[in-house]
């Protein structure tokens, strides 16, 4: 089985994007981690990053075994990719890097985690590989 890895808004510039915030770990790296991880539980992994809110939509809309998904601002603010994903029927991790509770109100809802089985925030980039194996627990029909 293939999981979905989306990643949302500006990740693309992880590791020279406000790094005293999100780090300096890039995004092909967190790529390469998820992979490792993923073969190691026998899930392959399709990787994709979008500025686009319809481009996520889409991205969901194509089907996955399950879904690990860091929705970046559009968590806050769009219900198009919420629905999206409360459509697609599978396991949903959503993953934040930093921890949106210690950040300013506006970040403090997410209407895609109010969907998700799981929210893992404030890990860093090693939050998609604890998302990934929760995942990967999920769709072994694994009850948390
Ligand atoms: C983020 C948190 C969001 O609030 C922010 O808009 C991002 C990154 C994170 O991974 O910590 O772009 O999703």
């Amino acid at each position: 089985p293939t999981v979905l890895v989306l990643n949302g808004p500006n990740l693309n510039l992880l590791g020279q994007r406000e790094p005293e915030l999100y780090g300096t770990v890039t995004l092909a790296e967190i790529e390469a981690r998820c992979r490792t991880v993923a073969a190691g539980h026998g899930l392959g992994v399709d990787f994709r990053q979008s500025n686009h809110e319809g481009a996520l939509v889409d991205a969901v809309q194509e089907g996955a075994a399950g879904i690990v998904i860091n929705p970046a601002a559009y968590a806050h603010t769009s219900i198009a990719l919420r629905d999206a994903l409360a459509t697609a029927g599978v396991p949903i991790v959503e993953v934040h890097l930093t921890n949106l509770h210690r950040r300013e109100a506006f970040r403090h809802t997410s209407h895609t985690a109010a969907i998700s089985d799981a929210v893992i925030c404030g890990a860093g980039a090693h939050g998609y590989e604890l998302a990934l194996l929760h995942l990967a627990a999920l769709l072994d029909g694994e009850r948390p």
